[in-house]
């Protein structure tokens, strides 16, 4: 296997990087840096400071390697920039994407995986449901929509193109090296605080003292698991969820947090942010199904609990 990763010095993209190298791929990683790092793209993989909008540098990249499969894990990953620079967003998440739908094309990639996500694209899920891939997605910002607008763009590929593809739908993602900005960054936020012995607060669900926004966190360790089996044609599905279909509020998570870390600090509540969904679930069957069960939030929070702390550790 012949890997391309874009946004391989990303939380996500990094965590896939190791998966493949261990399992013996030769991968080369395409990203411009903008909030991911060199550290994070681990020893044995190329690296290729390219941005996903230069065209013409990504078919240098793509002539020169020769992928076999592509992971597009790259993305302006911000809800709340996209609101800001709808524009900008859609340059990257569908300009950009469409630059290595046509590269995948152009050098016969076998299989193209896209990150896409769940927790923006399904929009509210009411009491009682978990969204699965027949839910409506309702789409609410720009970064939502360009998600979306990119699995229809893959479709089209397919159809017209004959591009052999699989989308999956992340709920929250978590885990050691995440990013405070990303789309489960209260959990990277909640971790430096509580270690700084900072106070925290819990932005309301829908009033100030309730429990906060109710989010479905999956380990990353499920997430680069179910990016290997989509890239080893293991996933029959164009699309599948990758969530655990468990609820937690942020009032629970930063009870755990404090426990794992063994710390406690002053919780406080908070208003309601505006534009923040306050239900997102996930039905998880379809991957447990195919890739077994996935990691519990309790354990998933411990591993990345003392990833968080070991790294403080080592920077004092
Ligand atoms: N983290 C989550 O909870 C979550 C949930 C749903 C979907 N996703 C999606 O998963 C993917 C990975 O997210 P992540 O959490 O690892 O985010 P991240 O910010 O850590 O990784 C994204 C990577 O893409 C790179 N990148 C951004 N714009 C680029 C460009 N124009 N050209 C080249 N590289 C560029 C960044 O430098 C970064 O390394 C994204 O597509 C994101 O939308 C993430």
């Amino acid at each position: 296997m012949r890997l391309i990763i874009t946004g391989g010095a990303g939380f996500i993209g990094s965590h896939i990087a190791e998966k493949a190298l261990a399992k013996g791929w030769s991968v080369a990683v395409i990203d411009n840096l903008c909030s991911g790092r060199k550290e994070n793209v681990p020893a044995g993989a190329e690296f290729h400071e390219v941005d996903i909008r230069d065209k013409e540098a990504v078919d240098r990249v793509f002539a020169g390697f020769k992928p076999t499969a592509v992971t597009h894990q790259a993305a302006q990953a911000s809800v709340a920039i996209s609101v800001r620079e709808p524009q900008m967003d859609a340059s990257v998440n569908i300009a950009g994407s469409l630059n290595i739908m046509t590269a995948c094309v152009d050098n016969k990639v076998q299989r193209l995986v896209f990150a896409s996500t769940g927790g923006a694209i399904y929009g509210e899920v009411p009491e009682g449901v978990k969204a699965g891939i027949d839910f409506n997605p309702v789409p609410i910002s720009p970064y939502a929509c360009s998600k979306f607008a990119v699995e229809k763009y893959l479709e089209c590929f397919r159809q017209e193109h004959g591009l052999n593809y699989t989308v999956l739908r992340y709920a929250n993602v978590y885990g050691p090296r995440q990013d405070p900005h990303g789309e489960a960054g209260v959990v990277a936020i909640f971790c430096n605080r509580i270690l700084a012995g900072e106070p925290i607060k819990v932005n309301a669900k829908r009033e100030v003292g309730d429990e906060g926004c109710i989010r479905d966190y999956v380990y990353i360790e499920n997430v680069a698991a179910a990016n290997i089996a989509a890239l080893e044609g293991k996933i029959p599905d164009p699309i599948l969820n990758v969530g655990t279909g468990h609820e937690t509020t942020t009032q629970q998570l930063a009870e755990i947090l404090q426990q794992k870390l063994g710390k406690t600090i002053d919780v406080s509540p908070s208003e309601k942010r505006a534009g923040d969904i306050e239900r997102s679930l996930l039905n998880a069957d379809r991957l447990v199904e195919l890739l077994g069960p996935v990691v519990g939030i309790d354990q998933g929070l411990e591993e990345t609990g003392a990833w968080f702390s070991d790294r403080l550790a080592k920077q004092s």
